[in-house]
């Protein structure tokens, strides 16, 4: 069968007009009477359906046709009639219809408005809605341009481990990954733990609160920049781009245990340099996607979000705003306003200070830099006031922090005193600060949330309906 998809039909129809063509798809809805009826069909191409017109003098299966539900699979053949002067413009006059495969009349995807709740609940169903349809051709468009950025500018993509034994944030909301049963782990004769039978050899044994607890070195990655930073310092311009795992247990709209991070790490490079190109992705990415989905996008401006066309717009022309950590707290302390959490200098911004900088005060993207060093991390480049680190985090309207970077430390005396200071050690991390003793340069990376970013460029606004089958606390379904 050589199917034509809808989409190529939208993009040339007079090149298809009054030719035999054959198409294949979901039914979005279907009616008829004795003598014809319609189906419209949906081959997930592109948005809008093509309406099927069948006969019953033309087809010796027009009953079965006839009775299918929505939801059933169809292959037809036909003409494909140009029809200027209706709604759509253009249907296929079938010739024969196959029924690929019969749905129920309890589809639940019914032609009506399901809530975002209830379509969580059918995630396996939810992306032959028009709205999961544009998401997550949004999500892999936007996953191919971050591609196309980086290879275009010849950085090599890395594939890090998912597997690993550090803690790159140090936040210690890390899932372990072991093979052992923790009731049972395997014994030595005396009864001691016997790290020997782990799977990747190691262990370490804690007694927490009077119970044995087991604990593997083995984790699920929260970043995969301490191990891209190594292949930073042999190819100078890399990125990874890959899922990552957090157990934090905040149950929010934007945060999940599993997400995908983009991540790359430049050599010779400072925190401006981390900046620019920051903004050249997100604009490049942002340009792209409009190109691309232009009828994914007008869907969510006009059902989820009428500002953000006019937002995307105004990201790719705009120029992003600077402010360092000090000012931005200055300006929320002077706002007046009363927040929910009182900020003082030294404390992480949250969520409603992110909202209220980058949407009340400058209305656009905001690089917010040089934080206070004890809450970053320990990788990151302290400033010469002792104080802060050469860190960024660029908040955006609607999301809040979209991304977080910094220029790392390339001193070997200073970052094993960070390492210590934010109670690591330092025997673990041996490889990592290996790369400032033989020809450690200046250089810098930033991580992008690749699910916040597609929350941003639809308006979608929580994080469970831009990932396929969401891990957050609590589910794990499908
Ligand atoms: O700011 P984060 O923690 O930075 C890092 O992990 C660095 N190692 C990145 C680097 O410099 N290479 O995370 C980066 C981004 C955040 O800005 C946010 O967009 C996203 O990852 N993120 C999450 N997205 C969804 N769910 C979560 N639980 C997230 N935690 C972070
Ligand atoms: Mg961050």
């Amino acid at each position: 069968m050589k199917r034509i998809t809808i989409k190529e039909l939208f993009a040339e129809p007079e090149r298809y007009a009054d030719q035999t063509i054959t198409v294949a798809g979901w039914c979005r809805a279907i009616r008829a009477s004795n003598t014809f009826g319609f189906i419209d069909l949906n081959d997930g191409s592109t948005l809008p359906c093509l309406q099927v017109v069948f006969e019953a003098d033309r087809l010796d299966n027009y009953k079965e046709i006839a009775r299918q539900n929505v939801g059933a699979a169809f292959a037809a053949e036909g003409v494909l009639v140009l029809t200027p002067e209706a709604k759509q413009p253009f249907e296929l006059k079938a010739t024969s219809v196959t029924v690929e495969g019969t749905s129920t009349p309890d589809y639940p995807l019914q032609k009506k408005r399901h809530s975002d709740e209830f379509l969580r609940t059918i995630a396996h169903l939810r992306p032959r809605t028009n709205k999961y349809e544009a998401v997550f051709r949004v999500r892999s468009t936007a996953a191919y341009a971050i591609h196309k950025f980086f290879q275009e500018r010849n950085f090599v993509y890395v594939h890090t481990p998912i597997i690993t034994g550090s803690d790159c944030e140090g936040a210690g909301e890390m899932f372990r990954v072991t093979t052992i049963d923790p009731d049972d782990p395997p014994r030595t004769e005396d009864g001691k733990v016997d790290d020997s039978k782990y799977f990747f050899g190691k262990a370490t044994n804690r007694t927490v609160a009077g119970q044995l607890n087991v604990e593997t070195y083995a984790m699920l990655t929260v970043s995969g920049q301490l191990n891209v930073e190594t292949y930073a310092m042999a190819f100078a311009k890399v990125y990874t781009f890959g899922p990552t795992f957090r157990a934090e247990k905040s149950n929010t709209p934007r945060h999940a245990a599993e997400f995908w991070m983009m991540e790359p790490e430049i050599a010779f490079a400072d925190l401006n340099d981390d900046m620019e190109l920051i903004e050249a992705m997100l604009k490049y990415v942002v340009a792209y996607v409009m190109k691309e989905c232009p009828r994914e996008l007008e869907l969510f401006n006009r059902f989820i979000d009428p500002e953000l066309l006019t937002r995307l717009r105004n990201i790719v022309e705009s120029e992003f705003v600077r402010v360092s950590y000090t000012e931005a707290v200055r300006l929320v302390k002077e706002s007046g306003l009363k927040f929910e959490y009182p900020l003082e200098w030294g404390m992480d911004l949250q969520t409603e200070h992110e909202r209220f900088l980058t949407e009340q005060v400058f209305g656009k993207p905001v690089f917010v830099t040089d934080w206070p060093r004890d809450i970053k991390a320990f990788y990151m480049r302290v400033n010469d006031d002792g104080k802060t680190v050469a860190a960024v985090d660029l908040l955006v309207p609607g999301v809040g922090e979209l991304v977080g970077g910094s220029q790392r430390e390339e001193r070997i005396d200073v970052l094993n005193e960070s390492i210590r200071k934010f109670g690591l050690r330092e025997e673990d991390y041996g490889w990592y600060t290996d790369l400032r003793r033989y020809g450690g340069t200046k250089h810098a990376g930033f991580g992008l949330g690749f699910e916040r970013l597609i929350m941003y460029m639809t308006g979608i606004s929580n994080i469970r309906d831009v990932e396929a089958f969401p891990r957050v606390t609590g589910s794990a379904d499908f």
